[in-house]
């Protein structure tokens, strides 16, 4: 799929079912380097990612299986403690093998996942806090090259919530001899997810979800089978969508609780959202109200929702003014709005959103993953068609996107 056409839609209706977090399953399948034997992952999202983490895993020498949405990982007696450059270029989370592998093999060697098109993306703290534990860093030609006698617990304090970071250090922390305790901890569910699934493998991690994560190592780690937690990105994108269009849906296996700040913050501009058996209903009628929006680290508003509820501004009544607190410059996206007729100006990591009556359907390019997915949600509400090129990027992150939009009721489609 490299072109997506949307046309304007709308009242969306209907059911749609929300896939795996794309953001927890490539971490729990890092997290199967740990431990030799056969894991079993549910609930995985059939998205380009976890193909890339698929092929890294299978380029150490493990073999991974897709049966619809179940996932298995065979982790043979020897693996190669390396991740190439190929693949850790098309998917930064790649770096999250670092952690696991030198918790058990003492040596790890991951080429450095370089910048992308929202800024650069340094892994400076990942490397602080694992040389806390022990390891020891050099990096040349493009890699990371890390080395340890046995990891040993310390008490890391991260300067900023990294979930990468956070991540890394709960799966070396897992096999490091003694306590390790992670202050400043990114919260997010993912970050949950993961320590689950490493409290089933056998560790001992306490306070997931919180900023204080303590893990008490342990010898030996076993394979297990896990389901993986639902997509809060992909749920808030089929929001902003009809945000944008209105109507009424119902998000199936959606956890409301994940997305509490979201949802307030939808609520503030006329949506109306309520937990429901089966995930979470929600319903627009009337043209959204412009409110501010400014991301911050879990629990506040993650800076993937930000282009989302961009797209949604630039069709709502008023002026917004949001912040990107994250990475200052993923703002590409918004160039591409103001093809379409969005009047936003940005000024550093703000930009200030004039409400327009309605965009008009051009070409646009997709930058990245929740870009491309912003685009289609502004041409939903758009006249006339907008043909999104380098869609490519919207399937690393979504499973299906155009068709879970048309059982919606909306005209888009991909090729
Ligand atoms: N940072 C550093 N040094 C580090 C690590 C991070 O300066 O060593 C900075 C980053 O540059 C950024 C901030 O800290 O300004 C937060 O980065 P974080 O490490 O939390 O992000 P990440 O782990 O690289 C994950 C998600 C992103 C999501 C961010 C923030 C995955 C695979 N990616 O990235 O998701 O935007 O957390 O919530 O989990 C996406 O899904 O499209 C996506 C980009």
């Amino acid at each position: 799929m490299d072109r997506i056409t949307v046309r304007p839609s709308g009242p969306l209706s209907g059911r749609v079912a929300i896939s795996g977090a794309k953001n927890s399953v490539l971490k729990l399948m890092a997290a199967t380097t740990l431990a030799e034997g056969r894991f079993r992952l549910d609930n995985v999202p059939d998205i380009a990612d976890v193909t890339w983490m698929a092929a890294l895993l299978e380029t150490m020498g493990m073999s991974v299986e897709r049966a619809g949405q179940t996932l298995t990982v065979d982790h043979p007696p020897d693996i190669t403690a390396e991740a190439p450059y190929e693949l850790v270029e098309k998917m930064r989370a790649g770096i999250v093998v670092l952690g696991p592998l030198l918790a058990r093999f003492g040596r790890a060697r991951v080429a450095l996942p370089g910048g992308d098109d929202f800024g650069p993306r340094p892994i400076d703290m990942h490397l602080r806090g694992l040389e806390a534990l022990g390891a020891r860093f050099e990096s040349s030609h493009g890699y990371v090259t890390g080395h340890s006698d046995g990891l040993i617990g310390a008490r890391v304090v991260l300067e900023f919530p990294s979930v990468g970071a956070t991540e890394n250090l709960l799966m070396a922390g897992v096999l490091a001899k003694g306590t390790t305790i992670v202050d400043n901890a990114a919260r997010e569910p993912e970050i949950s997810d993961l320590a689950a699934f490493l409290n089933r493998m056998g560790a001992h991690v306490l306070g997931a979800g919180s900023s204080t994560i303590t893990i008490e190592g342990v010898e030996q780690l076993a394979p297990v089978e896990h389901v993986v937690v639902p997509d809060r990105i992909e749920a808030a994108t089929f929001l902003a969508a009809l945000g944008v269009t209105g109507g009424e849906i119902t998000l199936v296996g959606a956890r409301p609780d994940h997305m509490d700040v979201l949802c307030e913050k939808l609520g503030g501009m006329g949506m109306r959202i309520s937990p429901d058996p089966d995930g979470l209903w929600a319903m627009a009628r009337d043209r959204a109200h412009s409110v501010d929006v400014t991301t911050l680290p879990y629990p506040g508003l993650a800076t993937d929702y930000l282009p989302l509820l961009v797209a949604m501004l630039a069709v709502a009544d008023g002026v917004g003014i949001v912040t990107e607190n994250l990475f200052a410059g993923r703002f590409r996206y918004v160039d591409e709005l103001t093809r379409m007729g969005a009047d936003i100006r940005t000024e550093s990591h703000h930009a200030v959103i004039r409400g327009v009556a309605r965009l008009s359907g051009a070409p646009v390019r997709a930058h990245d993953i929740r870009a491309g997915a912003a685009l289609v949600v502004a041409g939903l509400g758009a006249d006339g068609e907008t043909v999104i090129s380098d869609a490519h990027h919207i399937e690393r992150g979504y499973e299906d996107l155009v068709g879970k939009l048309t059982g919606l009721g909306a005209d888009v489609v991909a090729d």
